[in-house]
């Protein structure tokens, strides 16, 4: 007799004996992945939840034990954001961003990276990365920027399926692998004025010739996974673009992974685009355009089962999403080995072989944009030791070596203080480690940028959707300036690491302009005009404008966030 618990079987007769045994709501749930910081109970056993997401490294074994308790056991999969290392799980080895990798145009290297992070996350009983970005940078105004691999869909497209190998390995049963996730499908960076998460100006032409290729790399390159973006085409939700989801992605490319949501964009169609009038409709549309597995939006459980009961959709419907689910689970082997966390193996989290790693990547992606012939610094012939001024807010910011999504980059709440502060060099450590032992490195914080405050308006718009914090920037403060200045006169060369912060970057941060902010402008001229020769090096989300006076540098470095050993490099 059939039974899905038989490893003998093929996988699609395994998925129809484990079809046929649930109840719709078991299916139902099967399509959920829920947040892990909320109820876990809540998701796990009143909504069957087949997936979680943000648990916390205490939580997960709780999960696990829950699901193991339901009654089939259907093993959970365990998914996080693991997009330029282990982001929150405390001493992984954080790479430098997407933006920032991308300036090594070197594939093995970053497939490199990616398989480090695939067996730190593997480790700790993650079975799935929501990583790459695929999205092009084409206005940088937007706030995730940093999250992607340019502006070339050919770069990406080579980046991105090396990313996927490098996550997947020898294959979704390989032990240190873990499922990539290719997002965010398609177009999502193209929103009006930068906007994130809004309406996205394209046509097919665009879409096929620059969105497209990318995603079809991965799916070719094996991504068992693609997330969908948040952002509407002309008036349509991406969420309910049953062209793009099942005729394009699932059709002309043949893509037999799972397709999932991004967050909350089933609820969303009722209280943010307002194409659907309640959650019912709403689930009946998602499904029906092809979405498989639905991201944190917890009434899709009571939706889905109306939305049948309605006849908006049929349970044949929610069968063929539930079998995309399943069926990554069972090529995953979760349901022979759940794949719980693994103390031995977590031992080489972060270990020196990968912490040189990182700097190696580190150092094949900065990028030199101008250099008179200051750089590479040779002192010798001074006739005594040299000093060296390391000015600035981003020279030692730890937080800004990482960037968005990573440590207390704002999405987990159990790594208040970042990633350990002795795994990360900033520019001022990497000149303290390398100076000659008699060289004199002195440092000056010169200026603040400024950082996110409520906006006064009220937290929420006249609809009731949230209105975001606003940033407001520093101003130049005379005695931080002076004392840079005073650093730079008495120093051979000024190093003035400038750029954002994390305030700056992220969802829903997008940016109205593209200046160095807060008292960084002022802090620049005054230094370049000590005429001590400067290094400027710009740590940051993605590109600034730069005042005139740092065309009067002697070098400039784009470092973005350059990641661990960013500053060492
Ligand atoms: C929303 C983001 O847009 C997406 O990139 C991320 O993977 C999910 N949240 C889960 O954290």
């Amino acid at each position: 007799m059939t039974d899905f618990r038989d490893p003998s079987l093929p996988i699609e007769q395994r998925i129809d004996d484990l079809l046929a045994r649930l109840t719709l709501p078991e299916k139902v749930g099967q399509m959920l992945i829920l947040d892990a910081r909320e109820d876990l109970t809540d998701a796990i056993v009143h909504r069957h939840a087949g997936a979680i997401l943000h648990t916390s490294p205490e939580l997960l074994p709780v999960a696990h034990a829950m699901a193991a308790e339901q009654r089939l056991a259907i093993p959970l999969l365990v998914a996080e954001d693991g997009i330029h290392g282990h982001s929150f799980w405390p001493g992984a080895t954080i790479f430098g961003t997407q933006l920032a990798m991308a300036g090594s145009w070197d594939p093995a290297l970053i497939e490199k990276a990616a398989r480090v992070t695939a067996s730190e996350m593997a480790a700790t009983g993650m079975h799935w990365t929501f990583s790459p970005v695929l999205c092009i940078s084409r206005d940088l105004r937007w706030g995730r920027v940093d999250e992607t691999f340019g502006e070339d869909p050919y770069l990406l497209s080579v980046l991105g399926a090396a990313m996927v190998r490098g996550y997947q390995g020898d294959g979704l049963t390989d032990p240190e692998a873990v499922l990539a996730c290719a997002k965010h499908f398609a177009g999502y960076s193209e929103t009006q004025g930068g906007r994130d998460a809004s309406e996205a100006d394209m046509t097919p032409r665009k879409l096929r010739s620059w969105f497209l290729p990318p995603f079809e790399a991965a799916v070719r390159a094996g991504s068992g996974t693609v997330m969908i973006g948040y952002q509407s085409m002309d008036g349509v939700p991406i969420t309910a673009s049953r062209w793009l989801l099942n005729d394009v992605l699932k059709g002309e490319w043949g893509f037999d992974g799972m397709l999932v949501t991004d967050w909350d964009n089933v609820g969303r169609m009722v209280w943010e685009q307002q194409i659907c009038a309640d959650i019912a409709e709403a689930a009946a549309v998602a499904v029906r355009a092809g979405n498989d597995l639905v991201m944190t939006t917890p009434s899709f459980f009571e939706g889905a089962q109306e939305a049948v009961a309605r006849g908006l959709i049929t349970e044949a419907d929610i069968d063929e999403a539930v079998r995309r689910v399943l069926r990554t689970k069972f090529r995953l082997g979760l349901f022979e080995d759940p794949r719980h966390p693994d103390l031995a193996r977590q031992a080489a989290i972060g270990n020196a072989e990968r912490a040189e790693l990182n700097l190696q990547i580190a150092r094949r992606s900065l990028v030199l944009l101008r250099n008179d012939g200051t750089l590479p610094f040779a002192p010798d012939g001074l006739g005594r030791s040299p000093r060296i001024a390391v000015i600035g807010p981003n020279a030692d910011d730890p937080q800004a070596m990482l960037g968005d999504w990573a440590g207390n980059s704002g999405q987990v709440p159990w790594l208040p203080d970042g990633q350990p502060r002795e795994m990360i060099d900033t520019v001022l450590d990497g000149f303290r480690e390398l100076a000659g032992p008699h060289w004199q490195v002195d440092y000056a914080l010169g200026a603040e940028i400024g950082e996110l405050h409520p906006d006064p308006a009220g937290d929420s718009f006249a609809d009731g959707q949230p209105r975001p914090p606003i940033f407001v920037a520093a101003a130049a403060d005379p005695a931080l300036i002076a004392e840079a200045v005073a650093a730079a006169e008495a120093s051979d060369l000024a190093v003035v690491v400038v750029g954002d912060t994390v305030a700056l970057n992220g969802e829903t941060r997008s940016t109205a302009t593209l200046d160095l902010q807060g008292g960084q402008l002022a802090l620049l001229d005054a230094v370049v005009a000590t005429g001590t020769p400067t290094v400027v090096v710009l740590v940051q989300g993605k590109p600034s404008t730069l005042p005139a006076s740092a065309l009067e540098a002697a070098a400039i470095i784009e470092a973005f966030n350059p990641g661990m050993r960013g500053g060492r490099a």
